[in-house]
């Protein structure tokens, strides 16, 4: 009896990418993991303690994603762009001091709240780890608020790897002390490599400016595949309110995802020995381009008849294949997708500022359509000094909230 199965195993082509945007929280959401204090109250995110008859100090909460986020892909070595921007307020309430802050982060998933609570850290590491967490990675975007011995003098924002020591630190023109609402963005150019950070700050007259900072690191080379993300916010001896108000992310990595579907053909029912599978396996492509693995099993004991029908399977599997790198080019030759460049200043007086305005204005312009950036493109040191000092009308304002260089 003549046996022929064959075994045709191709991949579906999806983009591997994470989007999503909550303009506001909702309780009943269940895309988010809370971890501690953390929990969502209206249509906010309280990360740390935030109720009356509770204490407020030595308090640490975390919300993340439900999902992992692809950051990188082992096979292509690719690397994920991404743009999170997000809403929140720091309220210390009109104390003299308080803390501790507020981080964006990625790390892998299964990363555990600290088990001793403490400030410092920001709800992102603890104890010895606190300096040295290279055993328990992250990277983090801090917004610190309390000056611990290895900070920086004030509210400062800071690119941590591994460590509450920033790598890269900006002092942060913060308004606190009634809660003012900050947007933050922070983006990630894989060409480039670069981590860009921008947020707004205050002037003594209350007048918004943007403020930033940038740091050029290989995410890759600390953190896994897939990654969790999110923030985390903590009080220690002192205490203020974090509230995260809105929360969108977009990513795209430029590659596919495998998803095999087997397609068994049953030529004959039966079969005198196991059929060993020949798998016709692409090298990897290069950059930007799509794997397709294609797998064709032929049964032992090939008759004339199956060698037709193989043939004829072979064929159209070449066909196949043809078509996904057409379509892979297709989507994925042209370049990036238009991540914003540059997003102009939002200038108006911090005397309550509504989402709506904050939606409605420039800021949100994160897609828009590319403005070129390069006549306020600064090297990192003129970033971290592009603090807008003066009050002056809203038309000598040139800074932006945009990607440094
Ligand atoms: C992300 O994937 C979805 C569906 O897979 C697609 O509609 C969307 O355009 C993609 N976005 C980007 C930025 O690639
Ligand atoms: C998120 O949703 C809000 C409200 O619908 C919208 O204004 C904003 O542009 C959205 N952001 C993105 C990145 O899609
Ligand atoms: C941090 O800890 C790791 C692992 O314990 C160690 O290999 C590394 O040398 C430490 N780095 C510093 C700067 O102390
Ligand atoms: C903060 O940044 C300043 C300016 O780049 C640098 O001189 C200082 O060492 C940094 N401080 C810390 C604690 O990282
Ligand atoms: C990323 O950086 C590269 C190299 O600096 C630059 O050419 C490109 O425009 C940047 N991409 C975005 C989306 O900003
Ligand atoms: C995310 O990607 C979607 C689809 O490409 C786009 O509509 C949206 O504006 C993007 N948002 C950001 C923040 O880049
Ligand atoms: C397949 O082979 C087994 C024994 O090897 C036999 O018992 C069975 O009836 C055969 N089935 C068919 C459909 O030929």
């Amino acid at each position: 009896m003549i046996i022929i199965l064959c075994l045709l195993l191709f991949v579906h082509p999806s983009s591997a990418n994470l989007t999503f945007n909550f303009t506001s929280f909702n309780p009943n959401n269940h895309e988010l993991n809370y971890q501690g204090d953390a929990a969502p109250s209206n249509t906010v995110i309280q990360l740390t303690r935030n109720q009356q008859d509770k204490e407020m100090h030595w308090s640490s909460g975390r919300v993340t994603y439900q999902k992992l986020f692809h950051l990188w892909d082992k096979d292509s070595g690719e690397l994920a762009d991404f743009t999170t921007r997000f809403s929140f307020t720091i309220n210390s309430g009109d104390q003299p001091i308080y803390g501790d802050g507020i981080a964006f982060f990625l790390a892998p998933e299964g990363f555990e709240l600290p088990p001793v609570q403490e400030g410092s850290g920001i709800g992102l590491v603890g104890g010895d780890q606190v300096v040295n967490s290279t055993l328990n990675p992250f990277i983090a975007v801090e917004f610190d608020t309390y000056k611990n011995d290895w900070d920086p003098v004030g509210d400062h924002v800071g690119i941590n790897i591994n460590s509450m020591v920033s790598v890269e630190n900006v002092t942060w023109s913060s308004l606190v002390h009634n809660g003012q609402k900050n947007i933050a963005r922070v983006s990630y150019n894989s060409s480039a490599k670069r981590l860009s950070v921008a947020f707004t700050g205050f002037d003594q007259t209350g007048v918004i400016f943007t403020q930033r900072l940038g740091k050029v690191v290989d995410l890759k080379r600390y953190l896994p595949e897939y990654v969790s993300i999110g923030f985390s916010a903590s009080t220690g001896d002192y205490f203020e309110i974090h509230t995260l108000h809105s929360w969108e992310f977009n990513s795209s990595l430029p590659i596919y995802e495998e998803r095999i579907d087997p397609i068994v053909s049953e030529i004959s029912m039966n079969s005198s020995a196991p059929s060993p599978s020949v798998f016709l396996r692409p090298v990897p492509k290069s950059k930007g381009q799509s794997k397709v693995v294609l797998g064709i099993g032929l049964g032992l004991g090939l008759s004339v008849s199956g060698l037709i029908i193989g043939f004829f399977m072979f064929g159209t599997l070449k066909k196949r294949r043809i078509i996904f790198q057409k379509k892979d080019e297709d989507e994925f030759g042209a370049p990036l997708p238009n991540l914003p460049k540059a997003l102009p200043t939002v200038m108006f007086s911090a005397t309550p500022i509504t989402m709506s305005a904050f939606w409605g204005s420039p800021l949100a312009d994160l897609t828009g359509s590319g403005r070129d950036y390069t006549m306020c493109s600064s090297s990192s040191e003129d970033a971290k000094s592009s603090k807008h000092t003066s009050s002056s009308s809203a038309s000598s304002i040139a800074s932006f909230v945009g990607d440094t260089e």
